[in-house]
């Protein structure tokens, strides 16, 4: 009873300090409230994000890497997207070989047998995700390792060629060891190419074994080794996002026990990395792996959140939804909980710690400086999960309870894991609760004020995957009209992701995406640009009543006010979703001064219209300049999200 009473005050406390705050100072919203939540899935690491440009580069693909519906890989094996380069007088055989390889992680390997040259040299050919695309006088690292299992030294010649089969760069190496040899070369090719191929060519008889054949263009995001495609990171970069929340998703938790995502196996040499089927029907490389994702939050500015499994995988696993859930056993639990805490060493630990001094190998001494991690992602919150749940929390708060924790709260906005995920969060008192929710646009207008009757106790939100379902102007709208809401609500919501982030267009496994992309270009959608408004034009306050419009209850228009007290910059957002002008006024009480020259940002379509591969700017925002006073009105055009930036300094 005591209890209840007390939990009266403080949330009649909460609702005072609430007012005072929106009338006179405003509300704080969270600093990390916009991020992004990256998942490999869509092809979003290997053929997206990471800028290898080699598929299937050490020949790992297995038929078995489909987990669930209509097999999209019939002829998916090890020499996908290999195909044999000889003339009509070579003669060769390959074959796949696992006796001596490279390192035990990484298993298969292929073996040549050039019985005779040909003409030309006979060999692979690799024509990467959808074929190469290269552009004339950028620089390309070719790699490869390579084995001499019998004949002397044998020259190669190292290709790209165009769709006519015409060479557009070509390079020498030599293969000369009868022990594995990394072997190099840099192509410049003369040519733009937007299909491509790479092509290996043996000059000699002799028979070899080969791995790891690897091509990267110098130009990668920030010029980093094994890094990431510089137009992709660029755009995502370009939402300013506080926050990353990576590696999944359900890629996380992934499709049975020996699939949830392992970090120990995404660090170190390339070459070591183990390989894994992917939970969306694909293979993971690992090349972009622990340290390349720590690297690029660094590198944007954005806090890691790494998502680990609660030592269940996802319910969904082994093509049964909801009921696959496996679980850990609970023997082995103490040396999965030993790998989370070692992950936070490597993270943040001084390079003479084991695992710090791992990182420092990486080449970087200093500490990630890992703040969140989060536990679990939208599991079916069983006893079985609870139990191990509630083993993790309690050992990371235990080693490292300057750690914030993230709960999950199943894969609906409510529903008894729901309720269940969020009751023991509570308990265990983590810092915040992951929840998703994927719905049409009308619920996102119907429920834009979910957060405002939310405790302001207990857990903060971490909305870590919404969106509405489309890419039309519409669903952005909709999304822009509840991003006022999670901004109202900023001092509860503390993180917020849509998801997910990036799909390869021909290879998506989930629709919509915020950014799409092929090998020549990036086309991010008019759910991209919202995030972008959002996440660019933040404030840290929020007020109440500074806008105010006649319809009120049409839940089709939504605005918002927000101050950056570090600038003084007033943001005012408006969306509006229906097909009338409407006015909106403004007054700028709580400001004592306003500068009359502010800057107008409006983003408005056609409500069915999207932006497409070949109509990539079709729905973008503008900007002007607009005068504004201490009162004033702005006519808000239909379908139509627009800002206005204020000075108040
Ligand atoms: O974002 C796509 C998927 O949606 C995520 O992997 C999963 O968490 C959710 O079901």
């Amino acid at each position: 009873m005591k209890r209840h009473l007390y939990s009266i005050f403080i949330f009649c406390l909460s609702l005072l300090s609430l007012n005072i705050w929106s009338q006179s100072k405003g509300k704080p919203i969270s600093e990390n409230l916009i991020g992004i939540f990256f998942e490999d899935l869509n092809y979003a690491a290997d053929g997206g994000l990471y800028a290898e440009m080699i598929q299937n580069r050490s020949f790992e693909y297995t038929p078995s890497d489909v987990n669930w519906g209509k097999n999209p890989h019939n002829n998916w094996y090890y020499f996908t997207a290999w195909d044999l380069v000889r003339d009509y007088a070579a003669i060769a055989t390959i074959s796949l070989e696992t006796n001596q390889p490279i390192h035990p992680n990484n298993p298969h390997y292929l073996v040549f047998n050039a019985l005779t040259r040909g003409e030309k040299g006979v060999g692979l050919r690799n024509n990467g995700y959808d074929g190469i695309v290269v552009r004339k006088g950028e620089k390309y690292d070719f790699s490869v390792f390579l084995r001499l299992i019998s004949g002397s030294e044998i020259p190669v010649k190292i290709q790209l060629t165009d769709n006519k089969k015409q060479i557009i760069a070509e390079a020498d190496i030599t293969a000369y060891s009868d022990k594995w040899k990394k072997h190099a070369v840099t192509l410049t090719p003369i040519a733009d190419a937007d299909t491509a191929s790479l092509v290996i060519l043996f000059q000699k008889e002799g028979k070899i074994a080969i791995d790891m054949v690897s091509l990267f263009p110098q130009n990668t995001f920030k010029n980093r080794p094994n890094g990431l495609r510089k137009d992709l990171a660029q755009v995502i970069a370009d939402l300013e996002p506080s926050f990353v929340r990576f590696p999944g998703g359900c890629l996380a938790h992934g499709d049975g026990l020996d699939n949830i995502y392992n970090w120990k196996r995404t660090i170190g040499p390339i070459e070591q990395r183990l390989e894994d089927k992917n939970i969306w029907n694909y293979r993971q490389s690992f090349g972009l792996g622990y340290f390349e994702y720590f690297q690029f939050c660094e590198d944007i500015g954005a806090m890691p959140i790494p998502v680990i499994a609660a030592g269940v995988s996802c319910q969904n696993s082994a093509r049964t939804r909801g009921t696959g859930q496996e679980c850990i056993p609970m023997e082995h639990m103490h040396d999965y909980i030993q790998d989370i805490l070692d992950l936070i060493e490597y993270a943040n630990g001084p390079s003479t710690s084991t695992w710090g001094n791992k990182r420092a190998e990486a080449g970087h001494p200093e500490p990630f400086n890992l703040e969140y991690i989060g536990i679990g992602n939208e599991d079916k919150i069983t006893p079985e999960f609870q139990e191990r749940f509630r083993m993790i929390c309690e050992a990371i708060q235990e080693k490292y309870p300057e750690i914030k924790l993230i709960g999950t709260s199943g894969p609906f906005d409510a529903g008894e894991d729901f309720e269940l995920g969020w009751q023991i969060s509570r308990d265990l008192n983590v810092a915040a609760v992951d929840e998703h929710y994927y719905k049409d646009a009308g619920w996102f207008l119907n429920n834009q004020y979910r957060y405002d009757n939310y405790p302001r106790t207990g857990p903060k939100v971490y909305l870590g995957e919404y969106a509405s379902w489309g890419n039309h102007c519409y669903n952005a709208l909709s999304e822009a009209v509840y991003m006022t809401g999670l901004e109202r609500n900023g001092d509860i919501v503390e993180f917020a992701s849509y998801a997910p982030l990036l799909g390869r267009l021909g290879n998506t496994q989930w629709n919509p995406d915020l950014i799409y992309f092929d090998g020549k270009g990036v086309y991010p959608t008019v759910n991209y640009y919202v995030q972008k408004l959002f996440s660019v034009n933040r404030g840290n306050l929020y007020f109440d009543e500074v806008i105010t419009h006649k319809d009120k209850e049409n839940r089709g228009i939504a605005s918002s006010c927000v101050q950056n007290d570090k600038t003084g910059d007033v943001i005012l957002k408006f969306v509006n979703t229906t097909d009338q002008v409407t006015r909106m006024n403004v007054d700028m009480k709580p400001f004592k001064k306003v500068k009359s020259k502010a800057v107008l940002t409006v983003m408005t379509g056609n409500k069915d219209a999207r932006n497409t591969r070949e109509e990539p700017n079709n729905i973008i925002p503008k900007e002007s300049e607009f005068k504004v006073s201490k009162k004033f009105y702005y006519d808000l055009p239909p379908y139509s999200v627009s800002l206005i930036k204020i000075k108040t300094r």
